[in-house]
């Protein structure tokens, strides 16, 4: 029997996968810490889980799919951290690739825009105002969808690498640059 391991597994995507995963026959380990939401940066916790799980995925011929996010390639207001720390995801799974290279293990970075989930109302401190605004009249992305898309990576032929793949809504799509005029 196959086995995956899901971070962020009690809510949104991880959630989702979790569902997806045991629903196809795979025995399923999820983490979240929802005792207490610590505050933590989403770099520390990838690499010092990384390294400490490396060691089995090599043994095992495993894959590694990270969640990065389209904020990791284009800039929006207010993203200054977050964008950095999903420019991160993107970096250290591409370089993870390099070093594991002749090993057999597959590294993806997933890079999605918006998905509703609980998300926006922990990153607004609980705003529900806020996250319904954002999602309203634009048909976002599902968890589910994104379950579905890792389901899809993690069983794909063990010859195949998906390095990154980004996704979106239909209805988001990009800005332009902004300039600020004089007078
Ligand atoms: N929703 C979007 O629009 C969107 C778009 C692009 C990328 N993403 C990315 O997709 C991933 C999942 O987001 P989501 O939308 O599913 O969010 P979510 O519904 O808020 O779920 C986040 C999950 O991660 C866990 N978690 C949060 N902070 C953590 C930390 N510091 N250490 C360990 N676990 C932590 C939470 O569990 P506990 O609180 O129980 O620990 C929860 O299970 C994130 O990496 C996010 O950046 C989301």
């Amino acid at each position: 029997m196959k086995t995956i391991l899901i971070t962020g597994a009690t809510a949104g995507i991880g959630e989702a996968a979790a569902r997806r995963f045991a629903a196809g026959g795979w025995r399923v380990i999820g983490t979240g810490r929802r005792a207490q939401r610590l505050k933590e940066t989403n770099v520390t916790g990838l690499v010092a889980l990384t390294r400490a799980l490396l060691p089995r995925i090599v043994e095992r011929r495993g894959a590694i799919i990270n969640l990065g996010s389209v904020a990791g390639t284009y800039p929006y207001k207010g993203g200054a951290v977050y964008g950095g720390t999903k420019a991160f995801v993107h970096q250290f799974s591409l370089d993870l690739r390099c070093d594991l290279h002749g090993t057999g293990v597959r590294v993806t970075s997933i890079e999605p825009g918006m998905i509703e989930t609980e998300f926006t109302l922990v990153r607004t401190g609980g705003d529900k105002d806020a996250s319904d605004k954002l999602y309203a009249g634009m048909n976002p992305m599902t968890s589910d969808d994104l379950a579905e898309t890792i389901w899809w990576i993690a069983t794909l032929p063990p010859h195949l690498n998906i390095n990154t793949i980004e996704l979106m809504p239909v209805n988001q799509s990009f800005a332009g640059f902004a300039v600020h005029r004089e007078g």
